[in-house]
């Protein structure tokens, strides 16, 4: 062969490589289109127009309500039948111990009762931390970032009365984030420990005996934690300082959302401009994907 008909050989088998990864390209381009689109109606579909014209915007899904009212029910009963026991010789407690329930043995068939429903809601909750990990491969908006910091800061300059706004939150705000992360961990805690006592053999097979008193004063004393967080932190930050409600009616007020989670506000505005020009392009019968306007804010994750 001579040289120059090996050159254009390979000249060919080069523009073939190139339009195959140009292909390749434009495959990732139009997964990520599709993916923004689908965050995009996501996001959207938060912004709901009542019949008056009033905006207002879905913070709590059903099955986000139903699992913090499932919460609240078990959470209460723990704390209520566990800390009973703890103070059992206070005269009160252990007249409605004795005479009222008839005895400690119903107590603990109450706790362990309600442990049950706490720990079965505890997995289905951690298999939807794994699904949205490992399979929608995102961190999920409860996930702590360094813009938290200046959150924190920016709360304690507020709430001192040196800021005159308050700094703007995505979808969690500090407050929020330390209550669920709190939550979580108290959960493990007091899953392990709780464990530890309710099987005391199975356990000491398996470790030394002093495992069992060590679990039962961790357990004793972050009840006690727990249930101080609970009635101070949490209800605090929801109830007194804000008046939220939107765990029970699912959804916030225009005010509320600029004010308590403006960055997630413009979001999901965002997304609902996105969705219009994407509406539009459609009826105008284009039939490429609609591109990202560059003055658009980032759509950023819905979990
Ligand atoms: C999956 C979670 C939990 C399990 C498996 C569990 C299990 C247990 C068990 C086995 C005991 C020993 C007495 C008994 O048999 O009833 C106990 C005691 C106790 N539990 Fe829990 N529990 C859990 C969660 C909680 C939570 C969330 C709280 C409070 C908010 C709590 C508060 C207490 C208290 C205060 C005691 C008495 C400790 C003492 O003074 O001896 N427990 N728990
Ligand atoms: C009657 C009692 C309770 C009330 C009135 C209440 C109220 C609320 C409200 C209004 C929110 C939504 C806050 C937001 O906009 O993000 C919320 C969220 C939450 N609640 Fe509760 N709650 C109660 C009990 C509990 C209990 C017992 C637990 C757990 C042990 C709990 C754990 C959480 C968590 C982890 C969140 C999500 C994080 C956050 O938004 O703060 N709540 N609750």
């Amino acid at each position: 062969m001579s040289t120059i008909s090996k050159k254009m050989t390979s000249n060919k088998s080069q523009a073939g490589h190139q339009a195959e990864e140009n292909a390749e390209v434009e495959k990732i381009r139009a997964r990520v289109r599709a993916r923004r689109l689908q965050t995009a109606r996501e996001l959207a579909g938060r912004m709901q127009i009542l019949p008056d014209g009033t905006r207002v915007f879905i913070r709590f899904n059903a099955r986000e309500r139903f699992e913090h009212q499932i919460l609240i029910g078990s959470f209460t009963t723990l704390g209520l039948t566990g800390l009973m026991q703890s103070f059992s010789r206070i005269g009160i407690v252990s007249w409605v111990i004795n005479i009222l329930l008839g005895g400690i043995e119903t107590l603990r068939t109450i706790h362990h009762l309600a442990a049950i429903v706490f720990g079965i809601q505890a997995i289905y909750h951690f298999s939807g931390i794994i699904y949205l990990w490992f399979v929608k491969r995102e961190l999920g908006s409860m996930w702590p970032k360094w813009d938290d910091l200046k959150g924190l800061l920016g709360m304690f300059k507020f709430n001192l009365n040196m800021a005159k706004e308050r700094p703007a939150f995505d979808r969690f705000s500090i407050e929020e984030k330390v209550e669920y992360w709190a939550l979580l961990w108290g959960t493990v805690i007091m899953g392990i420990t709780g464990i530890f006592q309710w099987f005391p053999l199975l356990i000491t097979s398996l470790l030394p005996g002093i495992a069992i008193p060590i679990a039962r004063t961790i357990h004793a004393w972050e009840a006690i934690l727990a249930v101080l967080a609970i009635l101070t932190w949490h209800m605090y930050h929801t109830v007194i300082k804000e008046n939220n409600q939107s765990i029970f009616t699912g959804v916030m007020t225009e005010e509320e959302m600029q004010e308590t989670h403006a960055l997630e506000y413009r979001r999901i505005l965002a997304a609902v401009e996105f969705i219009h020009k994407a509406s539009l392009k459609h009826q105008n019968e284009t039939k490429e994907t609609v591109e990202v306007s560059h003055e658009m804010v980032e759509l950023g994750t819905t979990d």
